[in-house]
């Protein structure tokens, strides 16, 4: 027996399935609620609706739980790299160790661009922020790979998922080298791909490049952690592009352009920015006792989560990671670090913070470590798109080979004028 809830309203009597996952709360199902009531769910900002049904990740905002096809994200960011995860979070299992091999394989021959891409890059001036190139590089792609757009060809999905993930750090690198005006650097077969994304961002022809293990590491692991979230913000704008049937390089351009708002993705510039603009530790009470005034528009980046109402579990192991790099950067005294340390401090055992269950989340850390390795704040974004890249393309791949899965078209509850006869305009 399914179980059901019951919706009484004017005597009148409505029942709903409440669906069960795996783990996690139970759902509601309302597909029949206009049918039968002629009434519309309301959740603006979608804080008790789910959108869909899905394998990929699970988070338990309560327990600070990440989970990737069951796997926990501590242990992935620890025993795991990223390729394997994009292994997982595509095919629902860890790689054997063929498996990878040939995986890696696939990413790295094709992490070459179209030559006359590079031609777009020329058409944007120096200071373009990188992440409006890759919303532009991004969407483009689809002029130039027809042979992977068909969105109904099993085979040509996967196509573009490899090519996505796989040209990603190449269209990244070159935002970076085309606005400090040195040349492109092509990917290299023999690297690692967080070793080929250092190598095509700081690299130059003129002499050898080679990056330090820790920071290969290091960049790996940030990519990991950044992988893939269950339906957030850029997620759920894959997927609603995705339902209309546009082509996968459209898709993941929206979910660029979603990511880069300050209050999503753009987070780990903004967060690094507040710690500059904070500067030192004696100036944390203001910035604090703004983020707590109503009537102040500043909120304390890198800080809050829709879903984790406990530590976010990424921010922990960025928290890890960030020392480790400082540590053999020899920056262990980063202005910057005490700044975030002393803020998160201050913060956690504020009574603010703690009745509004505001923690350190993925962006709080990760610009001090990006910024350590000599990225500038306008890429952080960039790196976070790069990453997320898997995580898009696994939901993608997942509603587009639902048999039900439809175009997404919300209702709305409407506060506009009635019907009203048009006026003429000498009647005005
Ligand atoms: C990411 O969804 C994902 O999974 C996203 C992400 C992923 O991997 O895809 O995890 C990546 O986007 C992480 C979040 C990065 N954003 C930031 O760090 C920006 C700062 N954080 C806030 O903008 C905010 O916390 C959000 C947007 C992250 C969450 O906003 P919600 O869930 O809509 O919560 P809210 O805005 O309703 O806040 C609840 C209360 C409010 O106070 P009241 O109106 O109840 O009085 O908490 C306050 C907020 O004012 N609040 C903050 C705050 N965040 C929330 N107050 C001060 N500083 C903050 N950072």
């Amino acid at each position: 027996m399914t179980e059901q809830v019951k919706l009484v309203e004017s005597g009148k009597e409505s029942t709903f399935p409440v669906l069960s996952g795996t783990v996690g709360p139970k759902v509601i199902d309302v597909r029949q609620l206009y049918a039968k009531t002629g009434h519309f769910t309301y959740d603006p900002g979608f804080t008790s609706t789910a959108s869909c049904d899905s394998a990929i990740t699970y988070i338990d905002g309560d327990e600070g739980v990440l989970l990737h096809r069951g796997y926990s994200i501590d242990e992935l960011a620890v025993e795991s790299d990223f390729m394997e995860v994009c292994y997982l979070l595509l095919y629902g299992e860890l790689p054997n160790a063929k498996q990878k091999v040939e995986f890696e394989r696939s990413v790295t021959y094709h992490t070459m661009l179209h030559e006359q891409i590079a031609t777009f890059y020329r058409g944007f001036r120096r200071d373009a922020h990188p992440m409006a190139i890759m919303c532009g590089v991004v969407g483009a792609l689809s002029a130039f790979y027809h042979d992977s757009i068909d969105i109904n060809d099993e085979r040509q999905r996967m196509i573009a998922s490899f090519r996505l993930i796989a040209k990603m750090p190449t269209i990244a690198a070159m935002a970076y080298k085309y606005s400090v005006g040195q040349p492109f650097q092509y990917p290299q077969n023999n690297l690692s791909y967080a070793e080929n994304f250092l190598q095509m961002t700081f690299g130059v022809p003129c002499e050898p490049y080679k990056a330090d293990p820790v920071i290969v590491r290091a960049m790996d692991r940030i990519f990991i952690l950044h992988a893939d979230h269950e339906q957030n913000a850029s997620t759920s704008t894959v997927r609603l592009a995705g339902s209309s049937g546009a082509n996968p390089f459209a898709c993941i351009a929206a979910g660029i352009a979603c990511l880069w708002g300050p209050a999503h993705g753009g987070a780990n510039e903004a967060a690094l920015n507040m710690l500059k603009e904070i500067g030192t530790p004696d100036r944390i009470p203001e910035y604090v006792r703004r983020a707590k005034d109503k009537d102040d528009p500043f909120r304390l980046m890198g800080f809050g989560h829709r879903v984790y109402k406990n530590y976010d579990p990424r921010a922990k192991v960025m928290q890890q990671t960030c020392h480790e790099v400082l540590d053999k950067l020899n920056k262990r005294d980063e202005p910057l670090l005490q700044v975030a340390m002393e803020l998160e401090h201050i913060a956690l055992n504020d009574s603010y913070f703690i009745e509004k269950k505001l923690y350190p989340n993925v962006d709080f850390y990760s610009g001090i470590i990006l910024q350590a390795i000599g990225f500038p704040t306008t890429m952080f974004t960039a790196l976070f798109a790069l990453a997320r890249t898997v995580g898009w393309v696994a939901q993608w791949n997942e509603m587009i080979a639902d048999p039900s899965q439809k175009i997404g078209r919300p209702r709305q509850l409407y506060t506009g004028q009635p019907y009203r006869k048009f006026v003429p305009v000498d009647q005005r």
